[in-house]
Order: structure tokens, then sequence, then C-alpha cells
């Protein structure tokens, strides 16, 4: 449970969120949906331009985007992503951060390394919104530069912790991004949008292996560096 400690609250929020991939049958109420979205608007902005679309989708248009991707991802079409996600290429250090997260991933699904066909399937599960309730796309101005994909991260931040602390699950899913046609054609989405991620929205399941991945952080010595704070001390 969360302490009353105001200072607290939003740490032991943060420890307690994580990906979720694997959600109930439980529905999730268009006002819940609604207070998380506007949570999620409270996030500060440059010039308060407040940038993001997000398209909360529910029922049959969620069933018919879903159909659609999978039927995408199955056939092996071409991605089309309109933006870049990770360097290219990337830096060996962060590919030993990306091969740790898919490790974990698999280990708790207990696909072995080798099993390329059980982690495609496993990879298709992205396109289904891992089966929650409610599937959120994410879409932004394409004109907006890369300040403003700052600020939508903080949205996003702030809907994640919004969900955690009415005791729902998420996980963003930037695989979404991979089939960007599918969703424009699917949302009827205007031209000056970029497809940027989805978000799955739901009640996690506790019985499903896949979430009891657990991923870990850099060390503070590792990405913070201080200066002055121990000058009185005669340190630098
Ligand atoms: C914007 C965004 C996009 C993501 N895209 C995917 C995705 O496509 N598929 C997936 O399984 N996880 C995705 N994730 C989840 C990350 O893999 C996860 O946040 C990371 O491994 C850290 O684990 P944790 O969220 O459990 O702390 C995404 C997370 C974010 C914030």
């Amino acid at each position: 449970m969360p302490s009353t400690h105001p200072c607290t609250f939003t740490d032991e929020l943060l420890a307690r969120r994580r990906s979720t991939r694997a959600f109930t049958d439980q529905t999730v109420d268009r006002a819940s949906v609604e207070a998380i979205l506007q949570a999620a608007r409270q996030a500060p902005s440059g010039a308060n331009l407040q940038p993001g679309h997000f398209h909360a989708l529910t029922g049959p248009p969620l069933q018919d985007l879903t159909a659609r991707l999978t039927a995408a991802e199955a056939e092996g079409r071409a991605y089309d992503q309109e933006y870049s996600y990770f360097p290219e290429p990337m830096p060996a250090a962060l590919k030993a951060r990306q091969r740790a997260a898919g490790q974990a991933l698999y280990q708790a699904l207990g696909i072995g390394r080798r099993d390329i066909a059980a982690r495609r399937q496993a990879f298709a599960r992205n396109y289904a919104f891992f089966g929650a309730p409610v599937g959120i796309v994410v879409t932004i101005d394409r004109a907006m530069g890369k300040g403003c994909f700052m600020d939508l991260g903080m949205s996003l931040m702030a809907l994640f912790l919004a969900a955690e602390a009415r005791g729902l699950a998420t996980t963003g899913i930037g695989a979404l991004a991979n089939h960007a046609g599918v969703v424009h054609t699917a949302l009827g989405l205007p031209d000056d949008q970029m497809v940027v991620c989805g978000i799955a929205l739901g009640h996690a399941d506790p019985e499903a292996p896949v979430n009891s991945t657990r991923t870990t952080r850099l060390a503070l010595s590792d990405f913070t560096t201080f200066r002055g704070f121990d000058a009185a001390k005669g340190e630098t």
C-alpha cells in the first residue's frame, strides 16, 4: 500500500510500476481512462505546447486494430516506422542492455535463446496490446522537434503512474510504430500525425509468467555526475 507521506508516494509508485504483458479480462471504465489521460496531460512541456494525441480504444475498434496489426506482422509486411527509436547502429554497451531486457523477458516466458519461433510468437503479442482491454495509440504532429518528444515522454510517465496509482497496469509498445501505415489506415489518422507508440492498459494477470519479468537499472554513479556538493569538505 502506498504510504500517505506525499514525498515517498511517487517513489513507491515508481518502484512498483513495471511493464505488464498479460492482463485479465476485467474491463476498465471510460471514467478511469479519462482520469488517467487527464493526469498525463498534467505533464509540463516546453512553452506549454502539450504535444501528442492519445487515441484510446476498447472493444470493436481495438479488436479491429489488433486484427490488422497481427495480420501485417504474420505476413511479414515490411516495417514503415516514421521515426527512429534507437541509435543506428546501436553501440555495444547499449546493445548489451537491450539484450539483457530481452533475456529477462524470454526467461520469464521459459523461451530458449535459439527458439526463434517462440520468440516471434511472443513478439507478436505486442500487436494484440498483450490482451489488454484498453489500447492507447500515441501520435504526435510530425512537424514537432526533438524537445516535444521529451515533453510527450513526460506525459507517458504521468500516464503510467496515474494508472499504477489506480491499481492498473501498463506497458509501452514502441513496436506499434513498426506498422505505422496499418495504424494510420485503421484509425483514419490525419497525415500530419506520426505514430509514436502504443500503450496497453488494464488489470495485470498475477498468474502469467511473463509478468514476473524483472529489469535492472544502472547504478547512480553510472549515470550521474555531482559537482560542488562536497566542496565544504575540500572535494571538487
Ligand atoms: C515508450 C516505450 C516503448 C516500449 N515498447 C515496448 C515494446 O514494443 N514491447 C515490449 O515488450 N516492451 C516495450 N517497452 C517496455 C520496456 O521494454 C521496459 O520499459 C523496459 O524493459 C524496462 O522494464 P520495466 O518497464 O518493467 O521497468 C516499452 C517501454 C516504453 C517506455
